[in-house]
């Protein structure tokens, strides 16, 4: 389903959905070599993501969140490849484009902010020069235009005071005022889209719902899209209008934020929603992990991705055939042969 026959409302924000999709991934495919054959870590992954519009990659450690972003751009690490699958980007076949212009779309106009900080941020250098550098690198401007940019982006990002802050030098600045100054970073060159791989994983709990809500206000205020990759589907509502859950490389659900979690459809984002870190204080009960684990690389078996941990598996069905797309509302599809052949809600499946 396409992202223009989307009902996006029911996100934060409620973003209108614009006529053409600022991101459009098709069927992508990303393989590792494993034991001599290639296995995919994405297998048939398809996604769009509007102007002004925040899609949450949500799944468990090796669902393969963070090698769909890398894709998008072409950083698939060796010796790993994309196989198959176009990405478009405001137009244009980034998997077909020369390296050079890449280096150009690599953050200048899709830009990365990482989960820890310290891997965008160079200690040896104040916030200033490493600022000022990613905007001449991408503008090639003057200095003095640059270091106006620079104050700008940091006043949008809360700094009271750029011109103090510009001389900071990161190991000054606790973590989540680190990782203001890699959103800073990222939003320096005025990107059309920012990926967030876990941008706030590793923060206590009251900063990340700052950082979280300051994503929020800039995505809305300056209207960029963000693809927020997450590993907690409860962040989700904060900030995302559309979800995507991801399940050992295959897009298992997808749909309007509130849709999928009011009324989800795969027994793996019931799973997940059981799990969910920001969750549980809500639930107010220790958290339950899904029993078992992601599949090795290349050792997915026949069927549906999610049969060996299913709680609600059809016998000789989720265990011989990989399921399609069955629609589940507005927007709204959850591939899983239980819920094409029942209706069944999964909210009662599980727990
Ligand atoms: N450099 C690599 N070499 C070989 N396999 C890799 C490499 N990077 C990732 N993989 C494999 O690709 C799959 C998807 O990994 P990915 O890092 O995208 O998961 P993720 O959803 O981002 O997980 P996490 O929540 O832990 O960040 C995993 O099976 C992983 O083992
Ligand atoms: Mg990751």
């Amino acid at each position: 389903m396409s992202a223009l026959e989307q009902d996006a409302g029911g996100g934060a924000g409620g973003t209108a959905v614009a006529a053409r999709p600022l991101l459009k991934v098709e069927d992508l495919r990303v393989e590792f070599p494993r034991g001599g054959r290639a296995a995919a870590a994405v297998d048939g992954v398809s996604f769009e993501v509007a102007p002004g519009e925040c899609l949450a990659l949500v799944g468990e450690s090796g669902s393969g969140k963070s090698i769909t972003c890398q894709a998008l751009m072409r950083l698939v690490p060796e010796p790993g490849r994309i196989a198959a699958g176009s990405v478009e980007f405001d137009g244009e076949q980034l998997l077909e484009a020369p390296e050079s212009r890449l280096r150009r779309v690599r953050g200048g106009e899709i830009a990365m902010v990482f989960q820890d900080p310290s891997s965008t941020l160079n200690p040896v250098f104040t916030v200033g020069h490493q600022l000022v550098d990613v905007i001449r690198t991408h503008w090639k401007c003057s200095k003095a235009r640059a270091r106006a940019r620079a104050e700008e982006v940091l006043g949008q990002v809360g700094f009271p005071d750029p011109a103090a802050r510009m001389k900071s030098y990161p190991g000054e600045l606790s973590g989540g005022l680190k990782q203001r100054i890699s959103i800073a970073l990222a939003l320096a060159c005025e990107p059309k889209l920012v990926i967030c791989d876990e941008a706030t994983t590793n923060l206590d709990v009251s900063i990340q719902a700052q950082i979280v809500e300051l994503l929020r206000r800039l995505k809305s205020e300056l209207g960029f899209s963000i693809v927020f990759v997450t590993h907690d589907i409860g962040l989700t509502p904060h900030i995302a209008d559309r979800i995507l859950v991801l399940y050992a490389g295959h897009a298992v659900e997808e749909g309007p934020v509130r849709e999928v979690l009011d009324r989800p459809g795969h027994p793996y984002t019931v799973g997940l929603l059981h799990a969910a870190p920001s969750l549980a204080s809500e639930r107010g009960v220790a958290l339950p992990t899904i029993p078992g684990s992601v599949p090795p690389l290349g050792q997915l078996p026949p069927g549906a991705p999610f049969a060996t941990r299913c709680p609600v598996l059809v016998a000789g069905l989720c265990d011989a055939t990989e399921p399609g797309w069955t629609a589940a509302g507005p927007g709204h599809r959850v591939a899983c042969h239980r819920f094409e052949r029942d209706g069944t809600r999964g909210t009662r499946w599980v727990g």
